[in-house]
């Protein structure tokens, strides 16, 4: 796990897409899994700007996103689906039938959910994913307790996790109880994990995560298990790392060749 502690949003930006445009000169039909949130938000202003800018090509890539609300209805404005469509995809060349999201309005949410799994392998598997993390350890919506081989399943958020999400609806009674959500284990599976988060209230769990345990008390702490993490924070979130000063230093000192 390689962990870059960066001055700000602004540089996490800039760094994920780099990982990202290398990604997709290398393997123009690269699938990315796509996460929702506050974290991303800076990385897709970043690719959308090199898009337009700098004409970065999306039209063969994919893309999947981690999770859903279950039951909002179809083209709510914070379904996730909406969102990523809103904040990222509309905003380059991606073709709409490539963007994918798990279907939170299904009849039958264990076939939605086995549907989705199949999707991500047809596609190949996902090549890069992004992520947040919630204050409880949360990556998806996997809350503490998940299994950490878990699939695409439905899941019960937990009352911070409504508590947090709560300012994108006009009030906490109208944040869905139930989403879908890519498992731990799906999660693994992607080639490339880049995690994202600022802000002291991430602190913790960025703490949890990188140097705590592996446990499903803190579900992203699983991705130690993971062969390619890069977890890319701020100062504030950094705050309660033990090792801070070993992962700017060995950054900072790291062979240009490398890459992300
Ligand atoms: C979003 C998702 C969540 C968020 C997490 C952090 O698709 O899966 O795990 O990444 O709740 O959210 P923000 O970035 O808003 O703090």
């Amino acid at each position: 796990m390689e962990v870059v502690i960066l001055p700000g949003s602004k540089q996490i930006g800039a760094l994920a897409a780099d990982a990202i445009e290398a990604l997709l000169r290398r393997k123009p039909d690269a699938v990315l899994g796509l996460a929702t949130g506050s974290s991303p938000l800076p990385v897709y202003d970043e690719l959308a700007r090199r898009h337009e800018q700098a004409g970065l090509d999306f039209s063969r890539a994919q893309g999947f996103a981690l999770d859903e609300y279950v039951g909002l209805e179809h083209g709510h404005p914070q379904s996730y689906r909406e969102v990523i469509r809103r904040e990222f995809t509309d905003r380059v060349n991606i073709a709409p039938e490539n963007v994918h999201s798990p279907d939170g309005s299904a009849a039958d949410i264990p076939s939605a959910c086995q549907a989705y799994e199949d999707a991500i392998t047809a596609a190949g598997g996902v090549d890069l994913q992004l992520l947040g993390v919630g204050t409880d350890g949360h990556i998806g919506f996997n809350e503490p307790g998940s299994s950490l081989a878990s699939r695409t399943r439905i899941k019960s958020l937990i009352e911070q996790t409504r508590r947090d999400n709560a300012r994108f609806f006009k009030n906490i009674h109208d944040v869905p109880h139930h989403v879908i959500t890519q498992g731990l284990g799906t999660i693994m599976e992607a080639r490339h994990v880049v995690l994202i988060a600022t802000g002291a209230q991430k602190a913790q769990a960025v703490r949890d995560l990188v140097e705590g345990p592996v446990a499903a008390i803190c579900a992203a702490s699983v991705l130690q298990m993971h062969p390619h993490v890069t977890v890319l924070v701020d100062e504030a979130a950094a705050s309660s790392l033990r090792l801070a000063d070993y992962y700017r230093h060995t950054y900072d000192n790291k062979p240009a060749w490398q890459g992300l």
